[in-house]
């Protein structure tokens, strides 16, 4: 048993301490607070401890009718009081960009209205007839009768969904809920309407999801002049929100069943100027003859690839609107862009309270002195 003093939390909500000399994490544990741990996991250059006793709490230490936590591993920080975890995540966003060198204005992290019930999907494991989810560490089964962070809707249901065997996803509105690969939810975002599919891919926290749309149609500023491209567009959200801002958007997606619901999206909403391509987003809008004004970017939390990077670099938009879900890989892309652009502001969302997540969205503008490149000019390997 070793004792240690909790001095800083990192990027995964983990406290950090030092045990002679050696970095050690220990999950659920805030600066200030000293505990007794055992070591889980021995690194070359770190480890990881569990705690088995709380020598001193934290006054800040918020106690929850959790009996899943921390074991679950769905959340890192719900022992973090709301104001608490806003401030660490902002924390989080300034030290990334910091440590990468890269000087952008961040704003105030705008925080979720509902701190909990606020997830509108799950995907629950299926085990002897029971439902629930593989501890983080052990990856053991545990049985889920009521999830914190889960729509009251899927809270309500999980009694009657099936249990037979495989994965069960769910996809709730409030009002509905679904768990059959047939059925669409329908969601209302500002004065839209959006059907999603149990498999496509939908923000899973409506009210952020509005406040959030409304950030990159401001960044966005179109004119109707432009043609907007939505890369990774998914079931068309935030191409048809600024669609009636713009001339023409073109969004670009991989999943075909998401471009399906990008479509009916389109003419749910009755948007005429928007059009969908099913592929590869990078090889695509490779493929454009059109004159692309602005580019609305919000790929999976691995970021951009190569390709995807020297086509946005070739075709040399006025503006990027950068919607990430991983910092990390937002300023590595930031930077790789710096030649040709600049980061004009960040703003940080919380998408998903009680977890170590932060969604955010970046503005970059075209620098002014600098032309669309070829391909072997570009400064990305
Ligand atoms: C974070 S989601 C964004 C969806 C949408 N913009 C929204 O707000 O709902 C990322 C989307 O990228 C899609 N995707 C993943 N890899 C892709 C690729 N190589 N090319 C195009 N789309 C891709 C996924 O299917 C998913 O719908």
């Amino acid at each position: 048993m070793e004792t240690v003093e909790i001095t800083d939390l990192d990027h995964q909500g983990r406290g950090i301490g030092r045990i002679q000399n050696k970095i050690v994490f220990i999950p659920n544990t805030i600066p200030g607070e000293i505990v007794n741990i055992h070591i889980t996991q021995e690194k070359k250059n770190y480890l990881v401890g569990r705690v088995d006793q709380f020598v001193k709490k934290s006054p800040s230490r918020q106690e929850f009718l959790c009996p899943y936590y921390p074991l679950c591993g769905g959340c890192q920080i719900l022992h973090l009081p709301y104001a608490e975890q806003l401030i660490y995540k902002e924390n989080k966003v300034h030290n990334i960009f910091k440590r990468y060198h890269v000087e952008v204005p961040i704003k105030p992290i705008i925080g979720s209205p509902k701190p909990f019930g606020y997830r509108n999907k799950v995907t629950f494991q299926n085990e002897n007839g029971k439902l629930g989810f593989y501890e983080e560490e052990t990856h053991r089964f545990i049985e889920i009768k009521n999830c914190l962070l889960l729509d009251s809707k899927i809270n309500e249901n999980i009694i009657h969904l099936p249990k037979h065997s495989g994965k069960v996803v769910v996809r709730s509105n409030q009002q509905d809920i679904t768990f059959d690969h047939q059925k669409k939810v329908m969601h209302n975002i500002v004065d839209f309407q959006f059907m999603v599919s149990l498999d496509s891919f939908f923000q899973i926290n409506d009210a952020v999801t509005e406040l959030l749309y409304q950030k990159v149609k401001e960044y966005l500023q179109a004119q109707k002049t432009d043609t907007v491209l939505d890369l990774y567009c998914g079931i068309g959200t935030i191409g048809i929100f600024v669609s009636r801002d713009c001339k023409k958007v073109i969004g670009i997606e991989i999943s075909k069943e998401a471009i399906e619901n990008a479509k009916e999206n389109a003419k749910l909403n009755h948007i005429p100027n928007i059009t969908f391509i099913c592929g590869d987003a990078g090889k695509e809008s490779k493929k454009l003859k059109e004159d692309i004004t602005s580019i609305i970017i919000d790929p999976p939390r691995s970021g951009l690839n190569q390709e995807t990077l020297e086509t946005i670099l070739t075709i040399h938009p006025k503006k990027i609107v950068y919607v990430s879900c991983d910092p990390m890989t937002l300023v590595r892309d930031v930077n790789l862009l710096k030649e040709y652009y600049h980061p004009v502001e960040v703003t940080p969302f919380d998408m998903f309270p009680n977890t170590y997540h932060v969604e955010n969205v970046c503005l970059l503008m075209q620098k002014s002195d600098t032309k669309s490149c070829k391909i072997d000019e570009l400064p990305v390997k």
